[in-house]
Protein backbone atom coordinates (compact mmCIF):
# COMPACT_ATOMS: atom_id res chain seq x y z
CA UNK A 1 0.00 0.00 0.00
CA UNK A 2 1.39 3.66 -0.94
CA UNK A 3 1.38 6.50 1.66
CA UNK A 4 -1.58 7.90 0.66
CA UNK A 5 -3.61 5.21 -0.36
CA UNK A 6 -4.51 4.60 3.48
CA UNK A 7 -6.39 8.22 4.14
CA UNK A 8 -8.29 7.07 0.38
CA UNK A 9 -9.18 3.32 1.92
CA UNK A 10 -10.25 4.98 5.10
CA UNK A 11 -12.59 7.71 3.01
CA UNK A 12 -13.98 5.30 1.12
CA UNK A 13 -14.77 2.53 3.60
CA UNK A 14 -16.28 5.38 5.93
CA UNK A 15 -18.24 6.81 3.00
CA UNK A 16 -19.40 2.73 2.60
CA UNK A 17 -19.89 2.76 6.43
CA UNK A 18 -22.46 5.68 6.23
CA UNK A 19 -24.39 4.78 3.43
CA UNK A 20 -24.85 0.80 4.88
CA UNK A 21 -26.21 2.71 7.73
CA UNK A 22 -28.49 4.76 6.08
CA UNK A 23 -30.39 2.26 3.97
CA UNK A 24 -30.71 -0.04 7.15
CA UNK A 25 -32.01 2.94 8.78
CA UNK A 26 -36.28 2.40 8.98
CA UNK A 27 -36.97 5.38 10.20
CA UNK A 28 -36.32 5.43 13.90
CA UNK A 29 -34.79 2.21 14.44
CA UNK A 30 -32.58 0.53 12.72
CA UNK A 31 -32.13 -2.99 10.85
CA UNK A 32 -29.00 -5.32 11.85
CA UNK A 33 -28.93 -6.18 7.59
CA UNK A 34 -31.34 -6.24 5.24
CA UNK A 35 -32.99 -9.77 4.68
CA UNK A 36 -31.62 -11.89 7.86
CA UNK A 37 -32.90 -9.60 10.31
CA UNK A 38 -35.66 -7.14 9.33
CA UNK A 39 -36.26 -5.95 13.16
CA UNK A 40 -34.55 -4.05 15.69
CA UNK A 41 -32.66 -5.43 17.83
CA UNK A 42 -31.59 -4.70 20.99
CA UNK A 43 -27.71 -4.25 21.48
CA UNK A 44 -27.39 -3.77 17.31
CA UNK A 45 -29.53 -0.52 17.94
CA UNK A 46 -27.07 0.51 20.89
CA UNK A 47 -24.41 0.19 18.53
CA UNK A 48 -25.88 1.25 15.41
CA UNK A 49 -26.13 4.52 17.99
CA UNK A 50 -22.71 5.29 18.20
CA UNK A 51 -22.38 4.68 14.40
CA UNK A 52 -25.24 7.43 13.42
CA UNK A 53 -23.43 9.54 16.34
CA UNK A 54 -20.40 9.87 13.60
CA UNK A 55 -22.87 11.69 11.44
CA UNK A 56 -26.03 12.35 12.51
CA UNK A 57 -26.33 13.08 16.66
CA UNK A 58 -30.53 13.41 16.51
CA UNK A 59 -30.61 10.56 14.81
CA UNK A 60 -28.21 8.69 17.14
CA UNK A 61 -30.51 9.62 20.23
CA UNK A 62 -33.41 8.50 18.07
CA UNK A 63 -32.28 4.78 17.81
CA UNK A 64 -31.94 4.81 22.05
CA UNK A 65 -35.49 6.74 22.31
CA UNK A 66 -37.24 4.14 20.40
CA UNK A 67 -35.54 0.91 21.71
CA UNK A 68 -36.65 2.34 25.19
CA UNK A 69 -40.27 3.14 23.67
CA UNK A 70 -40.90 -0.60 23.53
CA UNK A 71 -40.08 -1.30 27.35
CA UNK A 72 -42.46 -4.01 29.03
CA UNK A 73 -44.41 -2.50 32.07
CA UNK A 74 -42.35 -4.82 34.37
CA UNK A 75 -38.95 -3.20 33.29
CA UNK A 76 -38.03 -5.76 30.46
CA UNK A 77 -36.36 -4.06 27.23
CA UNK A 78 -36.87 -7.25 24.19
CA UNK A 79 -34.26 -8.37 22.22
CA UNK A 80 -36.27 -7.97 19.41
CA UNK A 81 -38.98 -5.31 18.45
CA UNK A 82 -41.20 -6.70 15.81
CA UNK A 83 -41.76 -2.57 13.96
CA UNK A 84 -43.51 -3.80 10.57
CA UNK A 85 -44.19 -7.94 10.79
CA UNK A 86 -42.12 -9.27 8.09
CA UNK A 87 -42.76 -13.07 6.27
CA UNK A 88 -39.08 -13.24 5.96
CA UNK A 89 -37.57 -13.61 9.52
CA UNK A 90 -39.21 -16.33 11.93
CA UNK A 91 -39.61 -16.87 14.76
CA UNK A 92 -42.20 -13.60 14.42
CA UNK A 93 -44.12 -11.93 16.94
CA UNK A 94 -47.17 -14.80 16.69
CA UNK A 95 -44.68 -16.99 17.81
CA UNK A 96 -43.27 -14.71 20.95
CA UNK A 97 -46.33 -13.80 22.06
CA UNK A 98 -44.46 -10.66 23.80
CA UNK A 99 -47.26 -8.36 26.33
CA UNK A 100 -44.81 -5.38 25.62
CA UNK A 101 -46.33 -1.58 24.09
CA UNK A 102 -45.08 -2.95 21.02
CA UNK A 103 -45.07 -6.48 19.66
CA UNK A 104 -41.56 -8.49 20.72
CA UNK A 105 -40.14 -11.00 21.83
CA UNK A 106 -40.12 -12.20 25.87
CA UNK A 107 -36.25 -12.03 26.69
CA UNK A 108 -33.64 -9.19 26.96
CA UNK A 109 -30.24 -8.60 25.08
CA UNK A 110 -27.02 -7.77 26.60
CA UNK A 111 -27.55 -4.40 28.13
CA UNK A 112 -24.84 -2.12 26.44
CA UNK A 113 -27.19 0.69 25.57
CA UNK A 114 -26.50 2.29 28.96
CA UNK A 115 -23.00 2.44 28.31
CA UNK A 116 -23.64 3.75 24.71
CA UNK A 117 -25.75 6.43 25.88
CA UNK A 118 -22.71 7.59 27.94
CA UNK A 119 -20.63 7.83 24.42
CA UNK A 120 -23.20 9.60 23.30
CA UNK A 121 -23.46 12.51 26.02
CA UNK A 122 -19.68 12.36 25.65
CA UNK A 123 -19.95 13.00 22.15
CA UNK A 124 -22.86 15.50 22.01
CA UNK A 125 -22.22 17.49 25.44
CA UNK A 126 -24.88 20.15 25.01
CA UNK A 127 -28.00 18.02 24.35
CA UNK A 128 -26.64 14.96 26.39
CA UNK A 129 -28.71 15.96 29.34
CA UNK A 130 -31.62 16.93 27.48
CA UNK A 131 -32.13 13.78 25.53
CA UNK A 132 -31.08 11.31 28.34
CA UNK A 133 -33.43 12.43 31.51
CA UNK A 134 -36.20 11.37 29.62
CA UNK A 135 -34.56 7.97 29.52
CA UNK A 136 -32.82 7.27 32.68
CA UNK A 137 -35.69 5.62 34.79
CA UNK A 138 -36.33 3.36 31.79
CA UNK A 139 -32.62 2.31 32.11
CA UNK A 140 -33.05 2.23 35.79
CA UNK A 141 -35.79 -0.41 35.62
CA UNK A 142 -34.35 -2.09 32.96
CA UNK A 143 -31.37 -2.91 35.10
CA UNK A 144 -33.22 -3.41 37.76
CA UNK A 145 -35.41 -6.13 36.01
CA UNK A 146 -31.74 -7.70 35.72
CA UNK A 147 -31.31 -7.77 39.62
CA UNK A 148 -34.36 -8.86 40.19
CA UNK A 149 -34.83 -11.94 37.33
CA UNK A 150 -31.80 -12.62 36.04
CA UNK A 151 -29.12 -13.24 39.09
CA UNK A 152 -27.41 -16.82 40.59
CA UNK A 153 -25.01 -15.74 43.04
CA UNK A 154 -24.21 -12.63 41.76
CA UNK A 155 -23.81 -13.61 38.40
CA UNK A 156 -26.11 -12.94 35.44
CA UNK A 157 -27.48 -15.47 33.61
CA UNK A 158 -29.63 -15.95 30.61
CA UNK A 159 -32.69 -17.75 29.84
CA UNK A 160 -32.52 -18.27 26.39
CA UNK A 161 -29.48 -19.11 24.19
CA UNK A 162 -30.59 -15.33 22.12
CA UNK A 163 -30.53 -13.55 25.00
CA UNK A 164 -26.85 -13.87 25.55
CA UNK A 165 -26.59 -12.59 21.56
CA UNK A 166 -24.14 -15.18 21.10
CA UNK A 167 -26.75 -17.51 19.92
CA UNK A 168 -24.96 -20.61 19.36
CA UNK A 169 -21.39 -20.89 21.03
CA UNK A 170 -19.94 -23.91 22.50
CA UNK A 171 -20.56 -22.11 26.16
CA UNK A 172 -24.27 -23.52 26.43
CA UNK A 173 -23.62 -27.24 24.62
CA UNK A 174 -24.08 -29.08 27.75
CA UNK A 175 -26.95 -26.79 29.06
CA UNK A 176 -28.61 -27.63 25.83
CA UNK A 177 -27.96 -30.97 25.90
CA UNK A 178 -29.99 -31.43 28.80
CA UNK A 179 -33.02 -29.39 27.66
CA UNK A 180 -35.23 -31.90 26.31
CA UNK A 181 -36.89 -29.90 23.07
CA UNK A 182 -40.88 -30.37 22.49
CA UNK A 183 -42.36 -31.90 19.41
CA UNK A 184 -42.72 -28.98 17.47
CA UNK A 185 -44.22 -30.29 14.29
CA UNK A 186 -42.95 -28.59 11.10
CA UNK A 187 -41.55 -24.91 10.82
CA UNK A 188 -39.76 -23.25 8.70
CA UNK A 189 -36.80 -21.02 9.15
CA UNK A 190 -36.01 -18.60 6.83
CA UNK A 191 -32.39 -17.85 8.33
CA UNK A 192 -30.46 -20.12 6.25
CA UNK A 193 -32.54 -18.87 3.44
CA UNK A 194 -30.79 -15.74 3.72
CA UNK A 195 -27.25 -16.77 4.08
CA UNK A 196 -25.25 -20.47 3.94
CA UNK A 197 -26.46 -23.32 6.40
CA UNK A 198 -22.93 -23.83 7.06
CA UNK A 199 -22.52 -20.37 9.10
CA UNK A 200 -25.85 -20.53 11.15
CA UNK A 201 -26.97 -22.72 13.87
CA UNK A 202 -28.04 -26.36 13.41
CA UNK A 203 -32.04 -28.15 13.36
CA UNK A 204 -31.32 -29.03 17.01
CA UNK A 205 -30.33 -26.01 17.96
CA UNK A 206 -33.38 -24.27 16.86
CA UNK A 207 -35.71 -27.07 18.10
CA UNK A 208 -34.81 -25.99 22.00
CA UNK A 209 -35.00 -22.35 21.12
CA UNK A 210 -38.21 -22.72 19.77
CA UNK A 211 -39.14 -24.90 22.79
CA UNK A 212 -38.16 -22.13 25.29
CA UNK A 213 -39.50 -19.09 23.19
CA UNK A 214 -43.18 -21.64 23.87
CA UNK A 215 -42.93 -22.36 27.14
CA UNK A 216 -42.54 -18.61 27.92
CA UNK A 217 -45.60 -17.43 25.10
CA UNK A 218 -47.34 -20.26 27.57
CA UNK A 219 -46.91 -18.42 30.76
CA UNK A 220 -47.17 -14.83 29.02
CA UNK A 221 -43.82 -14.21 29.82
CA UNK A 222 -44.58 -13.78 33.99
CA UNK A 223 -41.14 -13.65 35.31
CA UNK A 224 -42.61 -14.60 38.79
CA UNK A 225 -44.16 -18.09 37.35
CA UNK A 226 -41.51 -18.85 34.83
CA UNK A 227 -37.98 -18.42 37.46
CA UNK A 228 -38.45 -21.37 39.24
CA UNK A 229 -39.81 -24.13 36.20
CA UNK A 230 -37.27 -22.73 33.30
CA UNK A 231 -34.92 -25.29 31.80
CA UNK A 232 -32.62 -23.61 30.38
CA UNK A 233 -30.29 -21.27 33.00
CA UNK A 234 -26.94 -20.48 32.82
CA UNK A 235 -24.70 -17.53 34.28
CA UNK A 236 -22.62 -15.89 31.09
CA UNK A 237 -19.67 -13.81 31.44
CA UNK A 238 -21.17 -11.48 28.61
CA UNK A 239 -24.41 -10.79 30.56
CA UNK A 240 -22.41 -9.99 33.92
CA UNK A 241 -19.64 -8.09 32.68
CA UNK A 242 -21.55 -5.81 30.21
CA UNK A 243 -24.14 -5.25 33.01
CA UNK A 244 -21.56 -4.95 35.43
CA UNK A 245 -19.88 -2.02 33.31
CA UNK A 246 -23.34 -0.94 32.21
CA UNK A 247 -24.21 -0.15 35.69
CA UNK A 248 -20.84 1.84 36.68
CA UNK A 249 -21.82 4.51 33.19
CA UNK A 250 -25.84 4.39 34.18
CA UNK A 251 -24.90 5.84 37.59
CA UNK A 252 -22.25 8.18 35.69
CA UNK A 253 -24.86 9.12 33.64
CA UNK A 254 -27.58 9.62 37.33
CA UNK A 255 -24.71 12.23 38.43
CA UNK A 256 -24.48 13.98 35.60
CA UNK A 257 -28.31 14.34 35.95
CA UNK A 258 -28.20 15.08 39.44
CA UNK A 259 -29.96 11.80 40.58
CA UNK A 260 -29.71 9.68 43.19
CA UNK A 261 -27.70 7.37 42.45
CA UNK A 262 -27.20 4.80 45.29
CA UNK A 263 -29.31 2.24 43.99
CA UNK A 264 -27.62 1.58 40.85
CA UNK A 265 -24.14 1.42 43.05
CA UNK A 266 -25.39 -0.61 45.43
CA UNK A 267 -25.78 -2.96 42.52
CA UNK A 268 -22.22 -2.71 41.47
CA UNK A 269 -20.60 -4.82 44.49
CA UNK A 270 -23.04 -7.58 43.72
CA UNK A 271 -22.03 -7.90 40.73
CA UNK A 272 -18.32 -7.66 41.11
CA UNK A 273 -18.99 -10.56 43.24
CA UNK A 274 -20.70 -12.76 40.95
CA UNK A 275 -18.24 -12.12 38.10
CA UNK A 276 -15.63 -14.19 40.62
CA UNK A 277 -18.06 -16.57 40.63
CA UNK A 278 -17.66 -17.22 36.77
CA UNK A 279 -13.84 -17.91 37.68
CA UNK A 280 -13.42 -21.95 36.58
CA UNK A 281 -10.17 -22.70 38.80
CA UNK A 282 -8.97 -24.96 36.86
CA UNK A 283 -8.93 -23.69 33.09
CA UNK A 284 -8.05 -20.37 35.07
CA UNK A 285 -10.33 -17.92 32.65
CA UNK A 286 -13.86 -16.75 33.65
CA UNK A 287 -16.36 -19.37 32.31
CA UNK A 288 -20.12 -19.94 31.87
CA UNK A 289 -21.83 -22.45 34.28
CA UNK A 290 -24.86 -23.92 34.33
CA UNK A 291 -26.87 -23.03 37.00
CA UNK A 292 -28.99 -25.77 37.08
CA UNK A 293 -26.43 -28.87 36.48
CA UNK A 294 -23.70 -26.97 38.57
CA UNK A 295 -21.41 -27.80 35.11
CA UNK A 296 -18.55 -25.54 34.28
CA UNK A 297 -18.49 -25.71 30.12
CA UNK A 298 -14.53 -25.75 29.84
CA UNK A 299 -14.41 -22.70 27.45
CA UNK A 300 -12.23 -19.36 26.84
CA UNK A 301 -14.76 -17.80 24.59
CA UNK A 302 -14.31 -13.90 23.22
CA UNK A 303 -16.64 -12.86 25.94
CA UNK A 304 -14.62 -13.71 28.70
CA UNK A 305 -12.09 -11.24 27.78
CA UNK A 306 -14.79 -8.56 28.69
CA UNK A 307 -13.44 -8.92 32.27
CA UNK A 308 -11.47 -5.50 31.86
CA UNK A 309 -14.69 -4.01 30.16
CA UNK A 310 -16.47 -4.21 33.22
CA UNK A 311 -13.91 -2.67 35.37
CA UNK A 312 -11.95 -5.77 36.47
CA UNK A 313 -7.90 -6.34 35.62
CA UNK A 314 -7.10 -10.49 35.80
CA UNK A 315 -3.42 -11.22 35.12
CA UNK A 316 -4.26 -14.59 33.96
CA UNK A 317 -6.83 -13.45 31.14
CA UNK A 318 -4.06 -11.80 29.22
CA UNK A 319 -1.80 -14.76 28.61
CA UNK A 320 -5.33 -16.75 27.19
CA UNK A 321 -5.89 -13.64 25.04
CA UNK A 322 -2.24 -13.43 23.60
CA UNK A 323 -2.39 -17.14 22.94
CA UNK A 324 -6.18 -17.63 21.04
CA UNK A 325 -5.29 -14.53 18.76
CA UNK A 326 -1.61 -15.91 18.22
CA UNK A 327 -3.61 -19.09 16.41
CA UNK A 328 -5.38 -16.89 14.30
CA UNK A 329 -5.09 -14.54 11.91
CA UNK A 330 -7.68 -11.86 12.73
CA UNK A 331 -8.31 -12.06 16.87
CA UNK A 332 -10.71 -11.97 19.16
CA UNK A 333 -12.06 -15.95 17.81
CA UNK A 334 -15.19 -16.03 19.60
CA UNK A 335 -13.73 -19.71 21.23
CA UNK A 336 -11.08 -21.16 21.42
CA UNK A 337 -9.36 -22.58 18.54
CA UNK A 338 -7.70 -24.85 20.50
CA UNK A 339 -10.88 -26.42 21.21
CA UNK A 340 -12.19 -29.47 19.41
CA UNK A 341 -16.02 -27.35 19.20
CA UNK A 342 -14.31 -24.89 17.17
CA UNK A 343 -15.77 -24.19 13.80
CA UNK A 344 -13.97 -20.98 11.81
CA UNK A 345 -17.36 -20.12 10.33
CA UNK A 346 -19.98 -21.13 12.17
CA UNK A 347 -21.59 -17.71 13.99
CA UNK A 348 -20.63 -18.14 17.64
CA UNK A 349 -18.44 -20.84 17.55
CA UNK A 350 -15.50 -19.39 16.29
CA UNK A 351 -15.67 -16.14 14.11
CA UNK A 352 -14.64 -12.91 15.13
CA UNK A 353 -17.07 -10.22 15.70
CA UNK A 354 -15.97 -6.55 15.36
CA UNK A 355 -18.11 -4.93 18.35
CA UNK A 356 -16.84 -7.91 20.81
CA UNK A 357 -13.79 -6.52 20.02
CA UNK A 358 -14.18 -2.89 20.63
CA UNK A 359 -15.67 -3.39 24.09
CA UNK A 360 -12.40 -5.79 24.93
CA UNK A 361 -9.78 -3.37 23.39
CA UNK A 362 -11.55 -0.60 25.08
CA UNK A 363 -11.41 -2.61 28.27
CA UNK A 364 -7.38 -3.16 27.95
CA UNK A 365 -7.28 0.48 26.61
CA UNK A 366 -8.33 1.51 30.32
CA UNK A 367 -6.01 -0.78 32.07
CA UNK A 368 -2.72 0.65 29.34
CA UNK A 369 -2.60 -2.30 27.86
CA UNK A 370 -1.23 -1.84 24.35
CA UNK A 371 -3.25 -5.35 23.31
CA UNK A 372 -6.13 -3.15 23.08
CA UNK A 373 -4.90 -0.90 20.13
CA UNK A 374 -3.25 -3.85 18.64
CA UNK A 375 -6.98 -5.49 18.32
CA UNK A 376 -8.24 -2.35 17.17
CA UNK A 377 -5.91 -2.12 14.28
CA UNK A 378 -6.58 -5.97 13.38
CA UNK A 379 -10.19 -5.47 13.35
CA UNK A 380 -9.52 -1.76 11.26
CA UNK A 381 -7.34 -4.22 8.69
CA UNK A 382 -10.35 -7.10 8.80
CA UNK A 383 -12.86 -4.72 7.90
CA UNK A 384 -10.51 -3.26 5.39
CA UNK A 385 -10.19 -6.71 3.97
CA UNK A 386 -13.32 -7.99 4.01
CA UNK A 387 -15.90 -5.41 3.98
CA UNK A 388 -18.95 -5.17 6.67
CA UNK A 389 -19.72 -8.47 7.22
CA UNK A 390 -22.12 -9.98 10.39
CA UNK A 391 -19.12 -11.63 11.55
CA UNK A 392 -15.47 -12.85 9.90
CA UNK A 393 -13.44 -16.35 10.05
CA UNK A 394 -10.79 -15.36 12.37
CA UNK A 395 -8.70 -17.81 10.10
CA UNK A 396 -8.90 -16.48 6.17
CA UNK A 397 -11.10 -13.12 7.54
CA UNK A 398 -13.40 -14.52 5.18
CA UNK A 399 -16.79 -12.42 5.47
CA UNK A 400 -19.49 -14.60 7.09
CA UNK A 401 -23.19 -14.38 7.50
CA UNK A 402 -25.03 -10.96 6.65
CA UNK A 403 -23.33 -8.36 4.37
CA UNK A 404 -23.46 -4.82 4.77
CA UNK A 405 -24.03 -5.54 8.37
CA UNK A 406 -25.22 -2.23 10.82
CA UNK A 407 -22.94 -3.02 13.57
CA UNK A 408 -19.54 -3.52 12.10
CA UNK A 409 -20.27 -0.03 10.06
CA UNK A 410 -21.22 1.16 13.47
CA UNK A 411 -18.07 -0.16 15.00
CA UNK A 412 -15.74 1.02 12.08
CA UNK A 413 -17.49 4.61 12.32
CA UNK A 414 -16.88 5.29 15.69
CA UNK A 415 -13.68 2.92 17.06
CA UNK A 416 -11.63 1.21 14.18
CA UNK A 417 -11.36 3.28 11.54
CA UNK A 418 -8.04 5.62 11.24
CA UNK A 419 -10.28 8.79 11.13
CA UNK A 420 -11.71 7.83 14.12
CA UNK A 421 -8.60 7.41 16.38
CA UNK A 422 -7.55 10.79 14.90
CA UNK A 423 -10.39 12.10 15.75
CA UNK A 424 -10.19 10.96 19.33
CA UNK A 425 -14.04 11.29 19.79
CA UNK A 426 -14.29 9.25 23.10
CA UNK A 427 -11.28 10.61 24.72
CA UNK A 428 -11.71 11.67 28.32
C1 LIG B 1 -31.45 -14.95 15.06
O1 LIG B 1 -32.57 -14.94 14.58
O2 LIG B 1 -30.52 -15.61 14.61
C2 LIG B 1 -31.12 -14.05 16.14
O3 LIG B 1 -29.81 -14.18 16.57
C3 LIG B 1 -32.06 -14.11 17.29
O4 LIG B 1 -31.73 -13.03 18.07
Amino acid sequence: MTMDAQPQTTQRLDQEARDIMIRNDRGGYSVPTHGLYPYQWNWDSAFAAIGYAAFDMDRAWIELETLMAAQWHDGMVPHIVFHEVDPGYFPGPDIWGGVGPVPSTGISQPPVAASMALRLWDNDPEMGAERFLPMFDGFVRWHRWFMDWRLHDGAVCITHPWESGRDNTPDWDGAMANLIPRDLGEYQRRDTGHVDASMRPHKSDYDRYLTLVAIGHEARWEQGALHASWPFRVADPTMTFILLRAHRDLAELGRRLGRDVSEIESWIPILEAGAETLWNPELKTYDVRDTLSGEWSCCVSNASFLCWWAGIDRAEMLPHLRRVNRAVRFGVPSHDPESPAFEAKRYWRGPVWAMLNMLIAEGLDEFGYDDGALLRQNTARMIEENGFAEYFDPITGAPAGGQNFTWTAAIWLDWASPRAREENRWAG
